[in-house]
């Protein structure tokens, strides 16, 4: 089966993990730090944090913000749900902005005009998580020029991202905004089985996201509330749950990281490869500003016809070649659970056009020319015939 995106793993990803199943630690052991230290060193942020997913790491940083029950938090709605969940896990009340039609992403025009109209009710956000998809980050100067307006924080999603770039910074740097999260799933740009990290250059975000991750607990003396009792002793100072990341997952992920340039380029070239290839097709492909690169987890194609039919055609086509094609996102709003929430239908027009009309056709570093040919192949068909029949 070719599928949109999967891991790469070499001997010397195997050989780094066995070595760390002969260590003394599995768990807690020296590679966490030095994967955090690391992955600091790549994205240029001041403190880095190693989660056992971006789930848990998105879940970590909203509680970071310390924010009040019920202060009201923005997002996209096209994403996977974790990027919503984190804010209705932490009490905030949750509303959407719609995407762009040309980067779908976040539409920044729409944000704007959300936010003068929330100003004149005083129901302004007081943090905004946006999410790079595909790969494509968000611009980031623009939000923050809104965000030193309307006064909220902002939460980088940046699952999809590690490695994209804008005006010349890695996504991760935090310049322009106050956490960003990371996942390393198998379909990422790099893998720790499972697993995330979070940067930020607050050190009191920092901090509290340490405690969070570690159910609340610290062993570092110099933040004891009470007297130090001897070396037995720790405080549990917040409430937390245990969102680490092991030393198998770490080992893993330092060896990653030395690919990631790699990665990178290959899936570039992917892209660059379908982009020439499917140019006479009626299809959209995501619009890359020059101030932006992508690190391309996904390649996704929108079908630029209005035909209902002709997106699960196209889906089940592939599905039927073996070539697991996937949908990034059905909306978020549009799920059984936020629905009970109150979102409906036509909330979110564009979200819920790109998503009736898009689908991620496969990417990744070992993806044959073969098989990246019979994806080609069998697309050009597809509309080789659709246009037959129209005529
Ligand atoms: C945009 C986005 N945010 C968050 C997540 C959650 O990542 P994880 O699987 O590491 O929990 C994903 C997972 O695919 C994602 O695509």
């Amino acid at each position: 089966m070719i599928t949109y995106s999967k891991q790469t793993i070499i001997k010397k990803d195997i050989d780094a993990v066995s070595k760390v199943l002969r260590s003394n630690f599995l768990t807690q052991g020296p590679k966490v730090p030095q994967f955090e230290n690391k992955v600091k060193k790549f994205t240029g942020s001041k403190y880095c944090l190693a989660v056992n997913s971006a789930s848990s790491g998105l879940y970590v940083a909203c509680k970071a913000l310390n924010l009040k029950k019920k202060d009201i938090v923005w997002t996209v709605t096209n994403s996977f749900v974790a990027t919503a969940n984190c804010i209705v896990l932490n009490n905030y009340k949750i509303d959407f902005v719609d995407i762009d039609k040309s980067t779908w992403n976040i539409s920044l025009e729409n944000l704007k005009n959300k936010l003068i109209k929330a100003k004149k009710q005083k129901k302004t956000p007081k943090a905004l998580i946006v999410v790079h998809l595909a790969g494509l980050p968000v611009d980031p100067i623009e939000l923050k020029r809104l965000s030193n307006i309307y006064k909220f924080k902002i939460i980088e999603d940046a699952a999809h991202s590690i490695g994209s770039t804008y005006y010349g910074k890695k996504v991760g740097c935090c310049k322009w905004s106050d956490i960003t999260v990371f996942s390393f799933h198998p379909v990422k740009i790099i893998t720790t089985a499972e697993g995330g990290c979070i940067a930020t250059n607050n050190k009191i975000f920092f901090e509290r996201m340490k405690l969070t991750r570690n159910n609340g607990i610290t062993r570092e003396k110099k933040f004891y509330k009470n007297k130090n009792l001897g070396d037995w002793y720790y405080e549990q100072q917040s409430l937390g749950f245990n969102f680490r990341m092991n030393d198998l997952q770490a080992a893993l992920g330092i060896s990653q990281l030395g690919k990631i340039n790699y990665f990178i380029k290959k899936r570039n070239k992917i892209a660059n490869v379908y982009k020439k290839k499917l140019k006479n097709l009626p299809l959209t492909f995501q619009k890359i500003g020059k101030n932006f690169s992508s690190s391309y987890h996904l390649f996704i194609i929108k079908i630029n016809i209005d035909d209902k039919l002709i997106h699960k055609r196209l889906f089940d086509l592939m599905r039927r070649n073996n070539i697991f094609v996937n949908l990034h996102y059905l909306p978020i709003h549009l799920h059984p659970y936020y629905q009970k929430l109150g979102f409906r239908k036509n909330d979110f027009p564009n979200s819920e056009d790109y998503s009736n009309k898009s689908m991620s056709i496969p990417i990744y570093p070992s993806l044959s020319k073969k098989n990246m040919q019979k994806v080609i192949n069998i697309l050009k068909k597809f509309f080789k015939k659709f246009n037959e029949k129209k005529n």
